[in-house]
């Protein structure tokens, strides 16, 4: 017989910065600094992450693009593959992102697959959720572990070798 399944979660929705904590807005004004930095001359889709670690560390990571377009990576992924190297032991509590397309704040980021299938290998690791925020300008997005953004994830739980 089968059964029907159903996944669902919660996540916030913020009106203003104003109602993140002090380290949040933290998290909003260094990405928004770093976002110049963003290395995307094909795409003019700029964005830039910041983490937030245990120990109090901000790591920020901004998009590398490349001219043979696959060798690119996202920043979410630069940051977390910084804070790995830097702070390979910390546990990351957050991990905020922006984008801005050319002059234009973009309202509507969301980590591709890939990041949130790096993201998830970091939560899965530490064995903490990570909060991811997404700064959309007008409001800001709180998903409250990484594991909701992904289900059916392939982990290593699914590999043979153990
Ligand atoms: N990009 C990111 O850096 N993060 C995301 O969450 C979405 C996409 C980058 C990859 C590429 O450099 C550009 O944005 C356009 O896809």
């Amino acid at each position: 017989m089968s059964q029907l399944k159903e996944f669902s979660f919660r996540y916030e929705i913020f009106e203003s910065e104003t109602e993140l904590s002090e380290i949040e807005q933290t998290l909003i004004s260094k990405a928004k600094a770093i976002n110049e930095k963003a290395y995307a001359p094909y795409s003019n889709f700029l964005v830039s992450s910041c983490l937030y670690l245990a120990n109090g560390e901000f790591v920020e990571g901004v998009n590398q693009e490349n001219a043979a377009y696959p060798s690119g990576l996202c920043a979410e992924r630069v940051a977390l593959f910084r804070a790995g190297v830097q702070f390979p032991d910390v546990v990351i509590e957050k991990i905020l992102i922006m984008a801005r397309h050319r002059e234009v704040l973009w309202k509507h980021i969301s980590p591709c697959g890939a990041c949130r299938q790096v993201m998830l290998e970091f939560e899965n690791k530490q064995g903490r959720a990570i909060e991811v925020l997404l700064y959309m300008g007008e409001h800001i997005v709180k998903i409250f572990s990484v594991q909701d953004l992904l289900p059916f994830v392939f982990s290593k739980d699914n590999l043979l070798i153990k």
